[in-house]
């Protein structure tokens, strides 16, 4: 099995070398258009090899797409982050641009792939690739709930005092600091509701702390995240390879789902061989209902700034 990876810098070499010595493909290309970047990356990579006991390929190259033809999966992590005094449209206009191109330049070569949207602002960028692919809406897949959700159940696990490995939750809604919703409701203690174990104010902090979760690394590191954002990203393209089903919070497009059309945004989903198989359909609360709503017009006034793009 076979994964491109475009954009080998902190989250795309992150992703591939989770990738590899978890053994998920048996192929990794790492694409990048700075000369040399993902060359670098992948032979540092591969010398990981011997002492940690991988047989991955893991390759690099500089903006050639031949290279990643026959792809099963397809990683879009290239793009720019917030410059200060740039505003919001600018990047959005950078990035769009960026992803555009790219996604057009892998399905050249890998025209049955499916594609993994990492860039920011992510849910639009999930929405213009599919409009300027035209692709159907299993192979175009948005990460961002699976990152939120490991940050909700790292803070859920701080508050209980427990290990994170014991703890259930999900986070859907737009991958946003203001625009994603904690179902914490729905969180569960080894399948008992941890609203058993946590007040309604430690409940309402680990949902606060898991909102501004991306906020606060980027003030520790100075840049964002990058181990769990490439694990995450690693975690869905297993279950897409290897077909395992696992139900993960996506960005995919809605047509009527959670009450929304014609936009991309993160709900349960079931992640297999064909990309999303199944938008799974929670029951939620009116207001659970009214955040999703709200989260909803937050990422399509976002869209609206794709215009000159898809023009
Ligand atoms: P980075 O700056 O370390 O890496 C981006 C790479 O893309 C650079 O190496 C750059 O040379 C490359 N690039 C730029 N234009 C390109 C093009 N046209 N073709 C090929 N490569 C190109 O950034 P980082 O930290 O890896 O983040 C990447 C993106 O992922 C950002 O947009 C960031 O905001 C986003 N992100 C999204 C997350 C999510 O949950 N959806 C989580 C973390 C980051
Ligand atoms: C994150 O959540 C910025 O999307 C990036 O870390």
């Amino acid at each position: 099995m076979k994964v491109t990876i475009v954009g080998a810098g902190n989250v795309g070499a992150t992703c591939a070398d989770v990738i590899s010595y978890r053994g998920i493909a048996s192929e990794v290309v790492l694409l990048d258009i700075k000369e040399g970047f993902a060359e670098g990356k992948a032979m540092d990579i591969m010398q990981c090899a011997t002492t940690t006991g991988f047989n991955t390929k893991v390759s690099g190259v500089t903006n050639d797409y031949s290279k990643t033809a026959n792809s099963d999966v397809v990683v879009i992590t290239s793009g720019i982050p917030r410059k200060p005094g740039m505003t919001r449209e600018e990047l959005i206009g950078i990035n769009a641009g960026i992803v555009k191109s790219v996604a057009e330049n892998i399905l050249k070569f890998s025209p049955n792939t499916i594609i993994v949207v990492v860039s920011n602002p992510m849910d639009t960028m999930t929405y213009l690739t599919l409009k300027a692919t035209g692709l159907p809406k299993n192979r175009i897949i948005g990460m961002g709930g699976a990152l939120d959700s490991s940050r909700f159940k790292y803070y859920l696990s701080k508050a209980l005092n427990n290990h994170s490995n014991d703890v259930q939750g999900m986070v859907i809604g737009g991958h946003g600091d203001t625009t994603m919703i904690p179902l914490t409701r729905l969180a569960s203690y080894n399948g008992l509701p941890v609203s058993q174990f946590l007040s309604q104010e430690e409940m309402d902090k680990v949902a606060a702390d898991t909102m501004v979760g991306g906020a606060t690394l980027t003030g520790l590191l100075g840049t964002s995240a990058w181990y769990a954002p490439g694990a995450s990203v690693a975690y869905l393209v297993d279950s897409i390879l290897n077909d395992q089903k696992r139900m993960i919070p996506c960005s995919v497009m809605l047509e009527g789902e959670y009450g929304q059309t014609d936009i991309c945004m993160g709900v349960p989903c079931i992640i297999g061989k064909n990309g999303l198989e199944e938008i799974v359909d929670i029951k939620l609360n009116d207001a659970e209902k009214a955040l999703f709503a709200k989260s909803a017009d937050a990422v399509r006034a976002m869209n609206g700034d794709l215009k000159a793009v898809l023009a």
